[in-house]
């Protein structure tokens, strides 16, 4: 989809159709010197309750060549008092969708009813872009359809802006795609590839082997069971010469459980147990792109996680990087003896934050269902500066806490800790697990299982992989 600003007026601008955007109560005001050349349609449509001007709401009508649009989208805002930027983003993501239905291919956005609420109109373009995305590379038709060129009608400089949330939607579409693809493509050596396409950045490959003689014990125990060869890959973007923040995505390629194996109903989603991974490598692209005054060091510990004959097994004791041992009670706890390893490997570069993202536990999505990510860590200011991000971009994250209390969940009889603590209190204990490696590095663990994944259409998230974490990354990286 391509995206402009111009500085012209609604009634001059040729293309298939200007949406109009209306606040509930509005009524045709804000647009009385068009609805004048159109005697009187938008506000008969109004007035006829056809309109209402809720969030969502839509109206198309034929313009029959009295002005060069084609036709005119009244797209409702919801009430004046209750207007944020989530619930712009949400109608821009609605208007394109119906608009994408009709087959319509030109739109124009009008921006006289943003402007005065003091929101910027490119969060409506934001939706826009984010609803468009399809995931078509396994069909034999592809579907065609869908808004081609959006231009915002304004003659406010906001071109830094629209430049932000189309790196912003390509990521988040990298991210989608990487995800959504089935693991039987996506496997660790797809990551390697994906990663490898990136660009201004470095790419290091740690194989199985060299893997298990750095002493990655906990991480290789995960891939013991698969015949697909582990990578754990580290991407590095240096945009600025300060100590790197670090960025671990949890980069399941797909998760059978292994010997403690899941029930089969619902398994072929464990695709998605490398969306943590899929993020960090959308917000590389993105950060790249921007040329983000950063420091980045990214790793992937990618691997399968499935029941082979050399599978590890409950109860057996690895060894992890920096030499703690854990006993391994569930192989299905498996993201977090990844993450140990990933922990213990950023640390040698003494970064200034550690954060992780994780599809970690399915007690997230109980807790939360899709509407959030759980955040814990070990730094206030480092939670509060995702806070503000997610408040931006409202891929919501809620703290939960990780109680001194939680260490004994984890406590193993006979090594350092083990990887599972039941099911009680899963959520926290598994944050609490990872802490344990954090050390005193400033360090957030980000758990988007719920949150990574959709069954239902979202305004401006088709069903499928959502993407989640990148935009949050991008802005929590954008305002350091
Ligand atoms: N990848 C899963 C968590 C998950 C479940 C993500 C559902 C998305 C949807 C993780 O590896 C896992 O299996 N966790 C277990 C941990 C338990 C064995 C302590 C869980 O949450 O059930
Ligand atoms: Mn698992
Ligand atoms: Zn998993």
């Amino acid at each position: 989809m391509n995206v402009s600003v111009k500085d012209n007026k609604e009634i001059t601008f040729s293309c298939d159709v200007v949406i109009l955007p209306l606040l509930e109560h509005q009524g045709v005001r804000p647009y009385r010197d068009i609805d004048k050349v159109l005697d009187g349609l938008l506000g008969k449509t109004i007035s006829s309750r056809e309109f209402s001007g809720r969030l969502g709401d839509m109206s198309l009508l034929h313009t029959q060549g009295r002005i060069k649009p084609e036709r005119v989208l009244l797209a409702g805002l919801g009430k004046k008092e209750d207007v944020t930027p989530e619930m712009l983003r949400q109608a821009g993501g609605k208007a394109a969708s119906y608009l994408r239905a009709l087959g319509i291919r030109y739109a124009a956005l009008s921006t006289r009813t943003i402007e005065p609420l003091h929101i910027s109109p490119v969060v409506f373009l934001e939706g826009c872009l984010l609803s468009a995305y399809r995931f078509e590379k396994y069909r034999k038709e592809e579907d065609h359809k869908g808004l081609k060129r959006i231009t915002v009608l304004s003659r406010k400089d906001i071109g830094t802006q629209i430049k932000w949330i189309e790196a912003a939607a390509k990521a988040t579409y990298l991210a989608r795609d990487l995800v959504n693809t089935p693991s039987n493509d996506m496997t660790p050596s797809g990551l390697v590839r994906a990663a490898r396409s990136l660009k201004k950045v470095s790419v290091k490959v740690i194989d199985r082997k060299q893997a298990e003689a750095l002493g990655m014990g906990a991480y290789i125990s995960v891939a013991k069971g698969s015949m697909e060869p582990p990578k754990f890959i580290v991407i590095a973007y240096k945009g600025k010469n300060v100590r790197p923040v670090a960025l671990i995505g949890k980069a399941i390629t797909f998760d059978s459980g292994g010997i403690s194996l899941k029930p089969s109903e619902g398994m072929e989603k464990m695709k998605y147990d490398m969306a943590g991974g899929a993020a960090v490598l959308g917000v590389m692209k993105a950060v790249a792109e921007m040329n983000l005054p950063v420091h980045l060091l990214a790793v992937l510990p990618a691997t399968e996680n499935l029941p082979g004959g050399s599978a590890s097994k409950p109860g057996d004791v690895v060894r992890t990087l920096e030499g703690r041992t854990i006993e391994i009670i569930s192989t299905d706890a498996e993201g977090r003896l990844a993450l140990a390893d990933a922990i213990g490997y950023v640390k040698k570069f003494k970064p200034a934050a550690i954060i992780d993202i994780a599809t970690l536990t399915g007690a997230c999505s109980i807790a939360f269902g899709n509407e959030a990510i759980a955040m814990m860590g070990n730094d206030d200011s480092l939670m509060a500066k995702l806070k503000k991000a997610s408040e931006e971009t409202a891929e919501r994250v809620w703290q939960m806490p990780l109680f001194d209390e939680y260490r004994e969940y984890i406590k193993s009889d006979i090594a350092d800790l083990k990887n599972s603590g039941g099911r009680s209190g899963s959520l926290v204990s598994s944050g609490y697990f990872l802490k344990e490696f954090a050390g005193d590095v400033p360090w957030v663990h980000l758990d988007i299982a719920g949150t990574a994944w959709t069954d239902k259409d979202r305004p401006y998230i088709p069903k499928g992989a959502t993407g989640i974490g990148v935009r949050l990354l991008m802005n929590f990286l954008k305002n350091l």
